[in-house]
């Protein structure tokens, strides 16, 4: 990070232009929290410093001529976002603000709270000079949310859900009067007037954070959730099943390899979602656009949880329809059902196919069953389903025991 400092500070006294880490960077710096991204403001040209800064560091740039901003990735996880300094103005609440050129301190007077209004000087002459124009560190210390000024939450009502986030991370608080203005936009229902997107955004943020139950419970308690959907609410199962979700989240980043990627926030929002019909989660995906993926994952939970996990529950289960009870769903979805899950008994299945049956693979392939003459076809399709089959439920135990229930199948007729 220093050295990217250091290089950050190289190219702006060469290009000749004021450069500041600025904002959450700076916030989590003096805070001591770790944070991968830096974010760096110039008062000038932003894209034309990304452009030579990527070049010193030898690393990828993406320019958005559109906002004026530039993303610099260095390998493995580091992500620097470059922007010019500019000042916002909102032509109507909950709109996108109107963007103009503006100075640095302009562009921190546009900010959401006064914890994110740092700024730190990186040019030589004064490198690492704080700049403090909203009393961020002395919030900070004091361990307050605060915003700007009263019609911030008016403004952009996204900061409902930003506030709340914050405060929960870093166990702050949003202080009286920022509390008393966010109240205010919520009576107006100003998260109702923002695109659904945005709120979206901030939503997937606020599930992406280490406990969001803390949040959501914040969040329930100040706007309440029907801004999501209006049959949503946060009940003590729900809180529970939030709570053993974070629980089960641990449990899948310590039990398996990490090539195993879960998309957290999706875990903790379908449990959020649980209990809503197939219908309703329909319509929130519609509603708030997610992506064609996600919006699988969501349905197709909805759609079988009760049946799988009572189906689950049954005495004697054989692997190969644990298999294909939870083969369906997605990893998301299978830890939500574990978290679900009562009895041990249904939590140890489902162990037992995220650590063990989900990885196996036959010795069998198309070539063997071309070889005993049968062609891509249903009957090609019921031996290699027999075979694995067969496979997790350990009644062949090797490449030739396969081979060899492969042949037997092959040669009955298909029925
Ligand atoms: N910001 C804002 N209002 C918003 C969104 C962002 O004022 N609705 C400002 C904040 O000052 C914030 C900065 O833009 O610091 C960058 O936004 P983002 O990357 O979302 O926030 P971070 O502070 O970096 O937070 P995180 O640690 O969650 O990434």
């Amino acid at each position: 990070m220093q050295r990217l400092l250091y290089e950050a500070r190289d190219t702006a006294d060469r290009l000749g232009v004021p450069v500041f880490l600025i904002g959450g960077s700076v916030r989590d710096l003096i805070m001591d929290v770790g944070n991968f991204d830096l974010d760096i403001a110039v008062e000038g040209d932003g894209i034309g410093f990304a452009k030579d800064y990527a070049r010193t560091l030898k690393a990828a740039w993406l320019a958005h001529k559109r906002f004026g901003t530039a993303t610099v990735t260095v390998k493995p996880h580091l992500k620097i976002d470059v922007a010019s300094t500019r000042r916002e103005t909102y032509p109507a609440a909950g709109a996108l603000p109107q963007v103009k050129a503006g100075s640095l301190i302009h562009d921190l007077a546009r900010r959401d709270f006064t914890i994110n209004t740092l700024a730190l000087r990186l040019n030589r002459k004064g490198f690492g000079e704080v700049v403090d124009k909203f009393n961020g560190r002395k919030d900070i210390a004091r361990k307050l949310i605060r915003i700007l000024h009263d019609r911030s939450f008016i403004d952009d009502p996204t900061r409902i859900l930003r506030g709340i986030r914050f405060e929960q991370r870093y166990g702050f608080h949003i202080e009286p009067r920022t509390l008393a203005c966010l109240k205010a936009a919520v009576r107006r229902d100003a998260l109702s007037s923002v695109g659904p997107q945005r709120v979206r955004d901030e939503l997937h943020l606020l599930c992406k954070e280490k406990h969001p139950l803390k949040s959501l419970k914040r969040l329930q308690v100040l706007a309440g959730l029907h801004f999501i959907h209006p049959r949503l609410s946060l009940s003590s199962a729900k809180q529970q099943l939030l709570a053993q979700a974070e629980r089960q989240v641990s449990w899948f980043e310590n039990q398996l390899p990490p090539h195993r990627q879960l998309d957290t926030w999706l875990v903790y929002f379908l449990a959020l979602l649980d209990g809503l019909s197939v219908n309703d989660v329909h319509a929130v995906c519609r509603r708030f656009v997610f992506r064609k993926g996600e919006e699988k994952r969501m349905l197709v939970y909805a759609a079988s949880r009760t049946r799988v996990l009572q189906a689950l529950q049954k005495k004697e289960i054989r692997p190969s329809e644990i298999y294909h009870l939870l083969e369906p769903l997605s990893f998301e979805a299978i830890i939500v059902l574990k978290a679900k899950a009562a009895g041990k008994g249904v939590q140890r299945h489902i162990e037992l196919f995220l650590t063990q049956y989900s990885g196996t693979r036959i010795s069998v392939s198309g070539d063997t069953l071309a070889g005993f003459g049968v062609r891509p076809g249903p009957q090609y399709q019921m031996v290699l389903r027999r075979v694995f089959d067969a496979k997790l439920n350990r009644q062949v135990h090797s490449k030739e025991e396969e081979v060899a229930l492969a042949r037997d199948l092959a040669r009955k007729p298909y029925d």
